[in-house]
């Protein structure tokens, strides 16, 4: 007999799964379908979490073989132990998709496995890999399919040489030499890590700046602190081939009008990520995409098919984890008669590198573009007495406010604890404050966040442990 359900779900990522937990709290009948063999999408299984803990193992190396001298910390001999650092990895990861299989059943959510097919409005088939299809009967369809690595035509994947980030997570031993193409937030990340891990690292980016979207002053300065870890790179550089001869790599690339040749022995295409929807809409159902092959939808989640919503990195925006859950649990509120809604100016994005990299809202160059009548107020962490002690000085925050209401307009911030020191700026510019509410906002002392209070502050250039404005 056909099950049915008030909501089901294709794809569980952190767009799905979320949109599942919520949809279950609101008492909907909700169904999960995954085609792969654990919960939690690109995210949990070979995207943020994998590479965060990657990113954390790493540093904690760089700061016993760098760092720790400082602080009268003598460490001998520092040195790695690959296979157990991934799998304290693999560990981390399985503790979390096993966590949100256990929050599916919590929320009395049932789990498919196998790829979902929308075979009719309301109708969902699932193909299991044991062989065996189902049909699942729904008031509403949630496509939550999520993205796949951008392929370039002359580097195709083959796994080995030339990799994805999937790939890039799992090296068993880091490679002599790797050639990072695409200087974004996974280049910039899986490429730390491998540095730090004594890969020779060689990042080439096409544009005449690294992390895109991100400020450009403070990711001017990200690129100088990765150069001083060893990392090289090769900016306005358009690679046009890749080679492989036995098992090394030449890529050919054109650097102000001058041919580069580039030897490695692995190299990771990090150029982007694109909508995965394949297969996941028969034709004739007639779901509409935009040029990019993004699904569309309406600010309430919905396709040009009632009763058909799609969410997360298969819809346009930045194709982040929090966005994708915000998103899902918007979705499932709306499909249970709520007013569910995401706030699309309060969502940061943060590379994870050593200093991080963490912006929300407008940068400056975006302000200016605008035509808007803005100010600047910043505070770098050399003036701040947490950063000092921490003996972790390099970064700054940076405002940017508008000049006559004062309203943030954006924030951003360089810091080894950026990702976190960010959230207070998006909670303000969520309830519409301003660098004056951040300023007169007592924090405690000694802390990292004063540099925020200050950067506030010094919107209108009175920060308070500063000589030069
Ligand atoms: P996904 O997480 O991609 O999940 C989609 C799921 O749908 C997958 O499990 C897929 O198997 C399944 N699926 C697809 N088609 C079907 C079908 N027909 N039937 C059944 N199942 C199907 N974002 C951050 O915010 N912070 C980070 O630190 C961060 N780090 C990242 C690091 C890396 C290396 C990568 C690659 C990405 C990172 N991201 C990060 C981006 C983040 O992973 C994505 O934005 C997020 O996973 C998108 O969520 P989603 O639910 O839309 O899709
Ligand atoms: P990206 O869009 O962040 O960066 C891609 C970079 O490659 C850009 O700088 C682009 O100019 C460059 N590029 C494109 N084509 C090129 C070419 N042919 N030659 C040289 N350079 C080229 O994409 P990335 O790093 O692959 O990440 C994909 C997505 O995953 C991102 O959109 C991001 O949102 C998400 N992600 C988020 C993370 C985080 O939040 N910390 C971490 C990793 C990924």
């Amino acid at each position: 007999m056909m099950e049915k359900f008030d909501v089901v779900i294709i794809g569980s990522g952190p767009g799905g799964y979320i949109a599942a937990i919520r949809a279950g709290q609101l008492g909907l009948k909700t169904a999960l379908v995954e085609k792969d063999k654990e919960l939690g999408g690109t995210c949990l299984n070979i995207g943020c979490i994998p590479s965060k803990a990657l990113l954390t193992s790493s540093d904690h190396f760089m700061f016993a073989k760098k760092e720790a001298a400082k602080h009268g910390i003598m460490i001998d001999g520092a040195h790695v132990d690959l296979g157990k650092m991934q799998q304290r990895k693999d560990k981390v990861v399985k503790t979390f998709t096993g966590g949100v299989r256990a929050l599916m059943k919590t929320n009395k959510v049932t789990t498919f496995e196998g790829i979902g097919t929308i075979i009719a409005p309301g109708k969902v088939s699932v193909k299991s890999s044991k062989g065996g299809t189902q049909e699942l009967e729904t008031k509403n369809i949630v496509i939550a399919t999520g993205s796949a690595p951008v392929e370039l035509p002359f580097a195709k994947f083959d796994g080995k040489t030339i990799v994805s980030s999937t790939e890039a997570l799992t090296f068993a031993e880091a490679p002599k030499k790797l050639l990072v193409i695409g200087a974004g937030a996974i280049g910039l990340e899986l490429g730390s890590v491998w540095n730090r891990l004594g890969s020779e690292v060689t990042m080439l980016e096409f544009l005449p700046r690294i992390a895109l979207g991100f400020d450009l002053e403070l990711s001017n300065l990200l690129q100088r602190l990765l150069t001083a870890q060893g990392i090289t790179f090769h900016l306005e550089t358009k690679v046009s081939a890749v080679k492989i001869d036995n098992g090394a790599v030449t890529a050919t690339a054109t650097k102000s009008g001058e041919e580069l040749k580039f030897k490695a022995d692995k190299v990771l295409v990090s150029v982007g990520r694109r909508p995965f929807s394949e297969g996941v809409c028969a034709e004739k159902i007639g779901v509409e995409f935009d040029d990019r092959k993004r699904i569309k939808v309406d600010k309430h989640f919905r396709t040009n098919v009632e009763g058909i919503y799609a969410i997360g990195d298969v819809i346009a925006g930045p194709m982040l984890a929090h966005k994708a859950e915000d998103e899902g649990i918007a979705c499932a509120e709306i499909i249970a008669g709520k007013a569910g809604h995401v706030n699309y100016d309060a969502i940061a994005g943060v590379i994870y590198t050593n200093p991080e990299l963490a912006g929300v809202g407008l940068t400056e160059d975006q302000a200016k573009e605008k035509g808007i009548d803005y100010g600047v107020g910043k505070f770098p962490f050399r003036a701040n007495s947490r950063a000092l002690c921490n003996e972790d000085v390099d970064g700054m925050v940076k405002f940017v406010a508008d000049s006559k209401t004062d309203r943030i307009l954006g924030a951003h911030i360089l810091q080894h604890a950026a990702s976190e020191l960010i959230a207070e700026a998006v909670s303000v510019i969520e309830f519409g404050g301003s660098s004056e509410d951040i300023g007169r906002t007592c924090h405690s002392h000694p802390t990292l966040s004063e540099a925020v209070k200050e950067a506030a502050l010094n919107v209108e250039k009175r920060a308070l442990h500063i000589m030069n404005r």
